[in-house]
Formats: C-alpha cells, structure tokens, sequence
C-alpha cells in the first residue's frame, strides 16, 4: 500500500472546519503579497474557506491604466483558492479609497464618462471573475460619517459620503452599480458593505440609521441588493452592548437582506494590561459578544481581516496602528501563528452560536 505525500495530507482542524457543520462560513483576507511566505500561506490554506482579497480587487489594482487591466494579482488569489478548494467573495467594485490616480479626473469629466468607466470596469472584471466570485461587494463605505472617531467625509448628499462617484453621478450611483452587477450576472450575490455600525455610542446608532435608510431605500425602489457586509473593524475603546446591535440586525433582515460579517478585527484599547493573557481575554471576550450577536441574528458568513497580527493592516496602517510602539492583538492568530484566545472565541462561538435559521 502507498503512503499519500505529505502534501496532500489533510491540513489540521481550522476554523472553518469548526464552523462548517453549524452552516457558517468563515473566512479571512489574503494578501497576495505575503505567500511566499510559507507560514503564511499555511494559515491561509488551514483556517478560512472563504477568501477575500484585501487590495487584488480594488481599482487601483486592478486597472492601473484607463482601459489596461491587470488580473494578474486576483488570478493568484483565484489559484490558490482553487488549489485549496476554498471560495472567494470580491471586493470592491467601488470605493472612494484605492482608486487609481486617473479615475477622479476620468470621472471629473461628467456622468456620461463616468457611466461608462463603471460599466466597463464592470464589464472586465465581473467577465474575467466569474464563475469563481459569487459574492461581491459592489459598494463599499458610501454612507457618511456623524462625526465622532472619524471625521473624515462629513455628509454631502443626504447621508452619503462626499466621493469622486458621488460628485459625477450624483447619489442614484449606488442604485445604479448595483443594477449594472446584476445586468451582467444574474446569479452573483450583491453585497452593500460599511463599518461603524456595532458600537453602543451615539455614533454607530446615527450610522445604523443611516445605512438603514439607504438599505430601506433601495429595496423599496427594487435596487438588486442581495446582503449587508458589516466590516466589523471592532474598537476596543467604544462599548458595545448586544441588543443595539441585534436590534439593527433584526431590521436588516427584516428587508430580506443576508448578513455577513466582511472584515472582523480588533484595535486594543490605548491602554493595554501589561499581562498578555488578560490582555487576550478581553479581546476574545468582545469578539465573542459581537460575533455572537451577529450568529444569533442569522449572520451565517464570517471573515476576518488577515489570520496574524502580524499580517494585520492593524500592525502598519498609521491611521489605525497602536501609538504605543506595539501591535495590535485583534486576530485570531499571534505574530507568530499561534492560535490565541480570540481563535479560542471563534470556535466557541461557531459552535454554539448559531441559533436562528440560516440565510
Ligand atoms: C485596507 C487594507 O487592509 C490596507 O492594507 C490598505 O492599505 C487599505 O485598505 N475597509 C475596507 C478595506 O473595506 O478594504 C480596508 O483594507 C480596511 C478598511
């Protein structure tokens, strides 16, 4: 009898597994730029089912040029999926961040270009991803801020976000990318993805009702929108309380819309426990609450942002790094790819969590 070679041994019991039998899908972001790592792409291929690329579908990575598309880093994610029989879900077909630098000037030069560039950008991408991305994020960060952590894009046109999209097509954009993705395939799941929404502050309620009133919109109006991504990019330093958060949950399904949580991680509070375990604790405890919150209100679709802190968008992104010198422990992985008690919280609640009927 032949023995199989070690690499198609069975990788070891990851998160997705866990979640699997309850009906939960879990998965992470990829980085293209890190496989070559060996550590890194084991975690990759052990944990998640799901793979979201974390810069592979942006414009800026994908048509650096007007009209020169580059599919050459969302084809790796696309492979290596395949090769690790895992999904990929897209992101994003708008933006107002990672924009090429042509797009604001294209777009500048009035709604019938503008149109068309979405179109076309459409047009290339879906093409080219399809059948293998079922699942897009077709909108992404559109509705403003009140102010509060980030004071960045106060309200331009009702409650949504002053973006280059904005100013050349006017708010009715939204509508129309979503109805353009549903133009050309019909069977792909539309996503309106945004953060901010999971605190219990005065900040995340004035955002829930504004993503509320854009949802409550567009499905009155018979806009294609299939799913609320909610980023989750928790915040140590807001409070959370459940039931606020439910209570917006049990709103958006109540429009008939999927759950999922796009993008979960963690920034500690300014001030840390000199301890590592009580320091871990607290962050499995909040992941726990919010993630089974979320499970409780139907989210069937769980993604974190990159698997180790040290991958983290948290541990070299200055705008949301610690001040502190040190990094960020809001993954279930640590530094070094050990798993941690926020990876302890996931199992837990991928395995209890799951109470009302799955969308
Ligand atoms: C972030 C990436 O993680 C960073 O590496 C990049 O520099 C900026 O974008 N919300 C989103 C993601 O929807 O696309 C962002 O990803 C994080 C915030």
């Amino acid at each position: 009898m032949m023995l199989a070679p070690a690499s198609l041994a069975q990788p070891a019991r990851g998160l997705a597994a866990l979640a699997r039998p309850r009906g939960i899908l879990f998965g992470a972001a990829i980085n293209t730029g890190r496989l070559a790592d060996a550590a890194y792409a084991r975690q990759m291929a052990t944990e998640p089912q799901l793979l979201v690329p974390e810069w592979e579908g942006k414009w800026a990575a994908l048509q650096p040029e007007e009209g020169r598309f580059d599919f050459a880093p969302l084809g790796a994610v696309l492979e290596f999926a395949a090769r690790n029989a895992q999904q990929v879900r897209g992101h994003a077909l708008i933006w107002h961040q990672a924009m090429p630098d042509w797009l604001a000037p294209a777009l500048a030069a009035g709604p019938a270009r503008a149109r068309a560039l979405l179109a076309a950008h459409l047009d290339a991408v879906l093409s080219r991803t399809a059948p293998a991305i079922r699942d897009w994020d077709v909108v992404n960060e559109a509705v403003a801020n009140a102010g509060g952590p980030f004071t960045e894009n106060t309200p331009a046109v009702g409650d949504l976000r002053d973006t280059p999209w904005l100013r050349a097509l006017g708010p009715g954009y939204v509508d129309l990318a979503f109805q353009l993705a549903r133009e050309r395939d019909r069977t792909l799941r539309l996503t309106y993805n945004d953060y901010g929404v999971e605190g219990d502050t005065p900040f995340a309620e004035e955002k829930r009702q504004r993503v509320l009133r854009l949802l409550r919109r567009m499905v009155a109006a018979r806009v294609p929108v299939d799913a609320l991504g909610i980023q989750a990019h928790l915040i140590m330093d807001e409070p959370f309380r459940p039931e606020p958060f439910a209570a917006f949950l049990r709103e958006v399904r109540g429009l008939g819309l999927a759950i999922l949580l796009t993008e979960l991680d963690l920034r500690e509070a300014a001030v840390v426990p000199p301890d590592l375990a009580a320091r871990d604790a607290l962050v499995a405890a909040r992941v726990e609450a919010v993630v089974g919150t979320a499970l409780a209100e139907g989210c069937r679709t769980v993604l974190t942002w990159g698997l180790s802190d040290r991958d983290s968008w948290l541990a070299t992104d200055k705008d949301v790094a610690r001040k502190d010198g040190g990094i960020h422990r809001g993954l279930p992985l640590d530094a070094e790819g050990r798993r941690k008690p926020m990876w302890q919280a996931l199992a837990r609640v991928f395995e209890t969590g799951a109470t009302a009927p799955p969308r």
